[in-house]
């Protein structure tokens, strides 16, 4: 294992982000020894803690890791809090001290890596002052890696990625889209471009429709006021499922880099129409949860949920069909959907193939009860929590006649290999130490989400008409069901009938 020498310096080193997910993902890389002793950290934010609260407070953070005592001080130890007010100049000369002190303390040969975990207000404000401060080394390499949403449209995102490019190149900025750090999302280039049998068959003329869901059976927790304002669309649809999209829709890449797979995942996105007002009034659809039941759990309604506005209007929900101009996909509807409140976590991709030209197997004439028609095959990525794979086919049932028993070849990664998987986090911050662009959003990636996903919101905030309602528990409003029913399909991962057959719904 390589050792990485680095300054991180984290903006936003109180918050929520930075405890849940770099903390613990740091000290898994210190852990296997991508990090060992030439590393440092400066957490900055605007409490005035002192370095012994900071190493307190990341070693709470890594306590369900089971460091040792000593694992726990020797890593800890590397973290260093400095007080800081963004807008402040002079702080950021302190920064540079400090930094420059660390560089020398642990050889860090000048490397450095921003980690912008707060507001988007603040970017532009830090990288600048990151260059007018003279905090960007010219010995090693400086990059920044900022968090999501960039930007609330695709004006603010241009403009917040003026600001950025006007300090960092292209190739040392790192735009984090965490579901690029998924075990299942990485693999769907694998089963794509290792697999004959898919590949051959991934374009229009044997493909019938794709869904991805993104499901979540929890609410806004507490955070309402910031989902508020986003809702589900620049949530997750922005961002994770145009991500997700693109990598399902890409050409084969000439080669598996970073180059290659961003040139194409760029042409992917650019395929995707972006719709006139009277396409999203047909082709998307937004919901919100009121309160409901799902088996001995009562929730709430989004309405009452804290942060949120007692009139609000915010999707917690969207379905919606993508539609991709090219030789490849012209003609297979892209279905996606995502929602808080639904009745189970779940992410899966189903790639709905055509059926054969003509059922050889229907009931014969008097047949006493008639053949249902062939159920197509699927082939389902389980993204999390499961991650697997798995391929429905149509067999013959055992006995004297011919009926059609549909089977399913499976595989699930074990929950000891999942236990033993980086995280997310833990893979893309290594990718940026090693100054691996691949799974991070290029610019050009990002504004193009962003103009296939500004309509949606224009139309809707143009509209008379409101969001529907679904109850927490269920999949979403029937608006989403219908949406695929008026083109005779269905959506084939449906949890929410095991909970209704058995009436816990
Ligand atoms: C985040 C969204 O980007 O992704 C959250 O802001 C959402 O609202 C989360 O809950 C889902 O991520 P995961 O990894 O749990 O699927």
């Amino acid at each position: 294992m390589k050792e990485n020498k680095v300054l991180f310096t984290i903006f936003g080193a109180t918050g929520d982000l930075a405890q849940r997910k770099l903390y613990p993902s740091l000290f898994r890389l210190y852990r296997t020894g991508s990090l060992v002793e030439s590393f440092a950290v400066i957490g900055t934010a605007r409490r005035p803690w002192s370095d012994e609260t900071y190493r307190e407070i990341v070693q709470e953070t890594i306590a369900y890791l089971n460091p040792t005592e000593e694992e726990a001080q020797a890593f800890s130890s590397h973290f260093y809090y400095q007080a800081h007010d963004v807008n402040d100049t002079e702080h950021y000369d302190k920064l540079k001290d400090l930094a420059d002190t660390l560089d020398a303390k642990y050889t860090l040969d000048g490397n450095r890596l921003y980690y912008l975990a707060m507001s988007p207000a603040f970017f532009g404000t830090i990288v600048s002052h990151l260059e007018s401060q003279k905090m960007l080394t010219s010995d090693g390499y400086h990059r920044v890696i900022i968090e999501k949403p960039f930007g609330t449209d695709y004006e603010t995102a241009a403009k917040l990625n003026e600001e950025i490019t006007s300090v960092f190149a292209e190739n040392e900025i790192y735009r984090i889209d965490h579901y690029l750090g998924k075990e299942m999302i990485q693999n769907i280039s694998a089963i794509r471009f290792a697999n004959n049998i898919f590949e051959s068959m991934w374009n229009n003329r044997y493909i019938d429709n794709v869904q991805i869901s993104i499901a979540e059976n929890l609410g806004v927790e507490d955070r309402g006021g910031y989902y508020d304002k986003s809702g589900a669309l620049k949530d997750m649809v922005q961002n994770h499922i145009l991500q997700v999209l693109s990598l399902l829709v890409m050409e084969p890449p000439v080669a598996f880099s970073e180059q290659e797979i961003r040139a194409e995942k760029i042409k992917a996105l650019e395929a995707v129409r972006v719709y006139t007002p009277e396409e999203v009034k047909e082709n998307f659809i937004r919901g919100q949860y009121t309160a409901g039941r799902l088996a001995d759990n009562q929730y709430l309604g989004y309405l009452e949920e804290p942060g949120v506005a007692e009139d609000s209007k915010t999707e917690t929900f969207v379905a919606g069909k993508f539609t991709i101009d090219n030789f490849r996909w012209s003609g297979v509807p892209f279905y996606v959907r995502t929602g808080k409140r639904l009745t189970e976590k779940g992410t899966r991709i189903n790639v709905v193939f055509k059926q054969v030209p003509v059922n050889l197997f229907k009931a014969e004439v008097g047949a006493e009860c008639e053949q249902p028609a062939l159920e197509p095959n699927v082939l389902t990525i389980y993204i999390q929590p499961t991650e697997g794979f798995s391929l429905s086919l149509n067999g013959k049932e055992v006995g004297p006649s011919f009926n059609m028993l549909p089977t399913q070849l499976a595989y699930r990664n074990s929950a000891e290999a999942i236990e033993n998987t980086p995280e997310a986090y833990e893979k893309l911050l290594l990718d940026a130490l090693k100054g691996d662009g691949t799974n991070f959003t290029h610019w050009k990636e990002v504004a193009q989400s962003w103009r296939i996903v500004d309509v949606i919101r224009q139309t809707w905030d143009q509209s008379e008409e409101g969001c529907e309602t679904y109850p927490a528990g269920t999949m979403g409003p029937e608006a989403a069901f219908e949406l695929l029913e008026k083109d005779g399909f269905k959506w084939i991962w449906h949890p929410d009938e095991w909970y209704r057959e058995r009436n816990l719904l």
